[in-house]
């Protein structure tokens, strides 16, 4: 099947799969033909422990020169979707995001053991198929088939279930006498799925890239998919098929779904401490399920279900069950149960004084990421027929009426039957989100000229900006802009940002668009919910950044190929969230065929200066303090990229130290602005705790046995049932840190004789932490560079300027580049 080079066509377009789902990468090159068949031109199958994300596009680049197809004939790029590893899948997925936005074309999803399937196929394969990949845990991801000569029939939705548990169903034979088994789960249960039928050569139990190609065609032809429409295959909308929650999620549902006493001090449940006007949403927690069943009394009439009925179906499999509370009071809740790929909404209910409040928009919100997230594809559910205003609601959310159940409820009344893709319902409920100016999610920075400052709002200022200056007649992009354009993004742990520069060192625009509201009941970032997050940003967040940056240049459009490099944070961080930010830039990079460029993420907090505000630029030598959630160090800027780290702390971070101790109060995370507010307040001298290292002689700084210290002090303060004094607490513990901090930064600015002293990290924000190194400032004569309020934490201006002076000394990565949870900042890169 594989054609020569020279029966190119030049009309022609071209298709690019690859999957990652596995320990393989898979690629494939496809024809895609005008009778609509897609004709492999080339694949390529290599195994890559662990090392796809270096492998993947040198491989890609390779192949498409070898069978001589220029990026530019690539009219739809296809990605395996998985299930398989969340890292591999995440890999795939984000390079292919970054490669089809750059080239502006469809990205369509595939599911991978489809792609088995169709491989088996092409291998000349028939019969009933049973593709089990390994899905980590002692899981398995199991797929059923029947392939004959007309191609591949999918017979069950992708799921994970226990090895152990799915070979002894395979004991009643459910699938037939004569079956079929591949995937790379025989390599590790060999032993227990060999018996059940005939196993396909090993070549065949992964994606293969001409199996992604023969199922491109399939859905080509039935109408599931059209390479061509961009519109419809959005790079924005791909996500990776999951089929479980992250551990941190499912540890917690099964903790909820305990009967155990309601308890409103612990931030990790997220329990809302604030003002009663606080509205939050979590997994539903069973201490509810009493008020639940007192709402569904007054809602559900003879329907109503019992608080039994709810807290037992919360542990169920396949369950998801969400609430809204409101200053603690039950306001709201919405369940579904997973059957096969749809998920039934059993419950969605709102108390009467709030609805209309877009409470159960956002629970409904929250189901279908779920069931997304567990590879459903539909949502059900039953309405009562007379109930016209639900069913209004359910339509704009992207719901149709499917059928009616004749006298379905108990008081002989019809149900209406409404299903709705899950894709849309997640659509909906985000468009909602996106385009709400409240929404503190999504913040845009933007400020031609001289760095970073506040749009009006955030969501609604992007759009409405990138409407008044949507000029067709303007100048042509590459005419009239500067030259030297960037995009910089930033991945390294909790939030996806966006910015671009120009060679003058303009921020043109940057976005951040922040998880934070996904991780605070964790009480800590959660490295999965990280990484998917990111995911599901990178593209919009991107978008965002070039139109804002058109807006800055006055153009209408400013496309990935007007760009002169693409950015990325390669380290250090979560390596999970870091490897998607790496992965789409070199996608995108290699898509618009320009460089890409790697940044640490220390060296972007130490460049942040450069947005500060100043009569003069900012210029080493410096001393440098950078603390926030992941780092404190004392770092000596002899020159630009010419760092010497004075020392660094022993054991926590000063900003896990506030958060922890924010934790210890029942207080969500991040701690650190809460704990810093109420300081203001506080006395800085009525607890005496301890300044670890305040005498050292050196540059190290110890930040565990102070916050053991005022855990303990609030521990004993309730153990004796004494009050607790938060503003005390707050300022003491704070002024702890400080006065720590502000020693050795004296102490590095008297030994290395640096005239300028400058900060750097989220804590730089702690509004005592800056007045304290002021005064500290003027008493030494010290120039003081402090970062503007918003750039103190993680953003993607900041990696910018590093990108920038690294573009202009031609430091570029190879397709080959990684993202690395360390990297020193005292050793060039
Ligand atoms: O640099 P950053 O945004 O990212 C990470 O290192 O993850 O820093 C976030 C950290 C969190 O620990 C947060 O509690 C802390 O910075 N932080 C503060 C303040 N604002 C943010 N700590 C103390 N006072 C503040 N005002």
């Amino acid at each position: 099947m594989i054609d020569t080079m020279g029966t190119m066509d030049t009309n022609c377009k071209y298709v690019l799969a690859f999957d990652t789902s596995n320990e393989v990468v898979a690629i494939g090159v496809g024809r895609l033909c005008a009778d609509g068949r897609v004709e492999i031109i080339g694949s390529e199958d290599v195994s890559a422990h662990r090392a796809s994300n270096t492998k993947l596009l040198p491989l890609v680049d390779a192949l498409l020169k070898r069978v001589g197809v220029p990026r530019e004939k690539i009219a739809c790029v296809c990605v395996g979707r998985g299930p398989g590893s969340f890292t591999g899948v995440r890999i795939a997925m984000a390079t292919a995001k970054g490669v089809a936005s750059a080239l502006g074309v469809a990205l369509v999803g595939l599911s991978t053991q489809d792609a088995i399937a169709w491989g088996a196929h092409l291998a000349g394969a028939r019969g009933r198929l049973l593709v089990i990949s390994d899905a980590m845990r002692k899981e398995v991801y199991p797929a059923l088939f029947d392939l004959d000569d007309a191609g591949v029939k999918r017979l069950v939705p992708d799921s994970v279930v226990k090895a152990a548990e799915f070979a002894e169903r395979l004991d009643d034979k459910p699938y037939g006498e004569h079956l079929l088994i591949a995937g790379d789960a025989l390599a590790k249960y060999g032993d227990l799925f060999e018996p059940y039928g005939e196993v396909l050569p090993q070549e065949l139990w992964t994606p293969s890239g001409k199996g992604l190609l023969a199922e491109l065609e399939a859905m080509w032809a039935s109408g599931v998919a059209d390479p061509f429409d961009a519109e419809r295959h959005d790079p924005l909308h791909a996500l990776p098929v999951y089929t479980r929650l992250s551990d941190a999620e499912e540890n917690e549902r099964a903790r909820l779904s305990q009967p155990r006493a309601r308890d409103l001090r612990s931030g990790v449940q997220g329990a809302p401490l604030a003002s009663d006007e606080h509205l939050s949403f979590m997994p539903f927690d069973s201490a509810y399920a009493d008020d639940a069943s007192g709402i569904e009394r007054a809602c559900m009439g003879t329907d109503a279900w019992g608080a039994g009925t709810i807290a037992d179906d919360l542990g169920q499999r396949g369950r998801t069950w969400w609430m809204a509370l409101r200053g603690g009071r039950l306001v709201g809740y919405a369940g579904g149960m997973l059957t096969g790929d749809d998920m039934e909404v059993l419950k969605i209910a709102v108390v009467p004084a709030e609805r209309r409040s877009g409470i159960a928009r956002e629970l409904l919100g929250r189901i279908a990421y779920d069931a997304e997230n567990l590879a459903a594809v539909e949502l059900s559910l039953e309405v009562r027929a007379s109930n016209k205003g639900a069913q209004a609601f359910y339509r704009a959310m992207g719901f149709a009426e499917c059928g009616r159940r004749p006298k379905y409820y108990s008081d002989g009344e019809d149900a209406c039957l409404m299903k709705a893709s899950v894709r849309d319902v997640v659509s909906s409920a985000a468009d909602h989100q996106r385009f709400d100016a409240s929404n503190p999610c999504l913040k845009s920075e933007a400020r031609p000229n001289t760095g970073l400052s506040h749009s009006a709002s955030c969501g609604i200022a992007s759009a409405s900006s990138r409407s008044s200056c949507a000029d067709d007649n303007a100048h042509p992009v590459r005419e009239g802009r500067a030259s030297g354009l960037i995009l910089a993004i930033e991945s390294s742990c909790d939030e996806t940002a966006a910015a671009v520069i120009d060679a003058t060192g303009s921020i043109l625009s940057s976005i951040v668009s922040s998880q934070v509201d996904f991780h605070a009941r964790f009480g800590g970032v959660v490295p999965e919910i990280a990484s998917r997050k990111h995911v599901e940003a990178i593209v919009g967040v991107t978008r965002l950044a070039l139109a804002e940056a058109a807006c800055a240049l006055g153009i209408p459009k400013l496309a990935w190929r007007d760009l002169d490099a693409v950015a990325a944070t390669y380290a250090p961080g979560l390596v999970g969230a870091l490897v998607v930010g790496v992965a789409f830039a070199k996608g995108a990079a290699w898509g618009a065929n320009i460089p890409y460029i790697a940044v640490n993420h220390l060296e972007g907090h130490l460049y942040a200066n450069k947005l500060a505000e100043s009569s003069a630029p900012f210029e080493p030598p410096a001393v440098v303090s950078l603390v926030s959630g992941g780092n404190t160090m004392l770092v000596h800027m002899r020159a630009w990229q010419d760092y010497e780290v004075l020392g660094a702390t022993i054991d926590d971070a000063v900003g896990e130290a506030f958060d922890k101790v924010a934790k210890a109060l029942g207080m969500p995370y991040p701690g650190g602005p809460i704990i810093s507010q109420l300081a203001e307040d506080g006395n800085a001298d009525a607890i005496d705790f301890p300044r670890a290292l305040l005498h050292s002689g050196d540059y190290r700084f110890s930040l565990s046995g102070l916050k053991t210290a005022v855990i303990t002090y609030i521990d004993k303060q309730r153990a004796s049932g004494a009050p607790l004094n938060l503003p005390d607490i707050c300022a003491s513990f704070q002024q702890a840190v400080i006065d720590v901090q502000v020693s050795k930064a004296k102490r590095a600015l008297e030994q290395t004789g640096a005239p300028t002293f400058c900060l750097g990290g989220g804590v730089a924000a702690n509004p005592a932490l800056r007045r304290a190194y002021e005064r500290m400032a003027k008493d030494m004569g010290v120039k003081l560079l402090m970062p503007p309020l918003e750039a103190c934490g993680d953003n993607a201006a900041m990696i910018a300027l590093v990108a920038r002076d690294r573009y202009q000394q031609g430091k570029f990565e190879a397709l080959d580049a990684d993202a690395y949870a360390h990297a020193d900042l005292d050793k060039p890169y």
